[in-house]
């Protein structure tokens, strides 16, 4: 069969490189893709956009794709899974309606009171006043959350109440747009972070492996939050009686809820947990779709076939399909990025040495790379992720490293501390 994947990352360039291990699938096209799925064997890049859902349907109705699997959130938030199912099209992705978890964080949070979720407390505002009030009454520490898609810049975690009317204060003044127009106040929550990925076809929901990603620039966990510098799984700090109790306090009373409302929700839900001091998972947000870096961390260790697991919450069966079976060891996931990044970064600077990094037994997926008259260069801020698959972390973590020492390019950047948790 053929598959579609929509996006252009390093998660999208996992999809398309694990989909394509599945003995059923002949060809993957990605729209619009990078230079690794450009090269990638049975993949080819289409020039459309994310955006385009007429063309992206036009192409998937005249060449028999059988499965569409939407990477980002944007084009989620944006119903592209409404139009294609409409054109009769398998895709694997939540509806508009599903995609709030993620695109409002005032829906989200109300979902999560409905049906009882742990989760910071919170009251929502559309004025910049009452949000400032709130605050000074709660006092800081204390999180202000954009309402809408930010692309990861919506949150501040306050440490004092000035700080935290700043950041209320700028959202109202239009930093993040329309997005911003709706402002959450959450209380602070300490503890460590885990992400969970877990495929739904709507009623039945099963976790992939957990994971932990470092969302900082700087070693350390310093510096401004990015999409994210590196991640590895299975996270250590969910144990399978965490895990269970996740799927149970978190995981299937969200699908229930969401099934309440009648949103029939296909495809993956993340959620991100704040594992607190005293044990209790409590989640911080729901995102609509596979998470960047983790994805590049978790599909390297999946063995069921991608493209089975993925039809069978397309077509409602999820319930009927084998536990899920995993490879042995562990994965660590290493991000280069380009100089300057989150901020100014520049584009076009050629690559070198992936042949060597791919030929020590790392994975090499590409993220904002494109190929330019046959050369690879960067065209992203985040560039490469370099995954490698070890008996235990000490082991991944080396060989990653090992892997992203052949790479070369100007101002190249990475953490060096990629899974110190896991190994401490
Ligand atoms: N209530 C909270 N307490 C402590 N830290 C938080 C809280 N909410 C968010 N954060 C921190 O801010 C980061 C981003 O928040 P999140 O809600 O995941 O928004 P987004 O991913 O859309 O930017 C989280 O990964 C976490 O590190
Ligand atoms: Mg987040």
């Amino acid at each position: 069969m053929k598959v579609l994947v929509v996006g252009s990352g390093g998660r999208e360039h996992a999809l398309a490189w694990k989909l394509l291990q599945s003995p059923r699938v002949q060809e993957v096209f990605c729209i619009p893709g990078n230079g690794g799925t450009a090269r990638l064997e049975r993949c080819r890049n289409l020039a459309l956009n994310v955006s385009d859902f007429e063309g992206i349907g036009r192409f998937a109705l005249v060449n028999n794709v059988a499965l569409i699997v939407i990477g980002p959130e944007v084009p989620l938030a944006a119903g592209i899974t409404d139009y294609l199912q409409q054109q009769g099209l398998m895709v694997f992705g939540p509806s508009q309606a599903g995609a709030q978890v993620e695109a409002s964080k005032a829906w989200s949070k109300a979902l999560m009171k409905q049906a009882n979720i742990p989760t910071a407390a919170a009251a929502v505002f559309t004025d910049a006043a009452a949000a400032i009030a709130y605050v000074k009454a709660q006092g800081a520490p204390i999180v202000v959350k954009a309402d809408g898609l930010a692309a990861g810049k919506g949150v501040t975690v306050a440490e004092t109440e000035s700080d935290a009317i700043a950041a209320i204060e700028a959202s109202f003044a239009g930093q993040f747009g329309e997005a911003g127009y709706t402002v959450v106040v959450e209380e602070y929550l300490s503890g460590q972070e885990a992400s969970i990925l877990a495929v739904t076809d709507g009623k039945t929901i099963r976790p992939l492996l957990p994971a932990q990603d470092h969302k900082r620039i700087g070693d350390g966990d310093t510096g401004p939050n990015t999409g994210g510098m590196g991640a590895y799984a299975p996270a250590p700090i969910v144990t399978p009686a965490l895990m269970a109790r996740i799927q149970q306090e978190i995981l299937e009373p969200t699908i229930a809820a969401l099934r309440q409302q009648e949103i029939d929700y296909r495809g993956v839900l993340y959620a991100g947990l704040m594992i607190t001091p005293a044990g209790d998972p409590k989640v911080i947000e729901f995102n609509c779709r596979f998470g960047d870096p983790e994805t590049q961390a978790v599909l390297p260790l999946l063995d069921t076939p991608l493209d089975a697991l993925m039809l069978a919450c397309v077509q409602q069966r999820l319930d009927e399909f084998p536990p899920l079976s995993w490879k042995p060891g562990v994965a660590a996931c290493v991000v280069i990025a380009a100089k300057g990044y989150p901020e100014k970064y520049q584009k076009g600077l050629p690559l070198r040495g992936i042949a060597q990094a791919e030929a020590t037994g790392a994975i090499v997926f590409h993220a904002g790379t494109k190929l330019k008259q046959n050369q690879l260069v960067t065209d992203g801020g985040r560039v490469l992720n370099v995954t490698a698959v070890g008996e235990d972390f000490k082991a991944a973590i080396a060989q990653a490293y090992a892997a992203v020492e052949t790479i070369e390019f100007e101002g190249m950047y990475y953490r060096r501390d990629i899974g110190h948790r896991a190994i401490e």
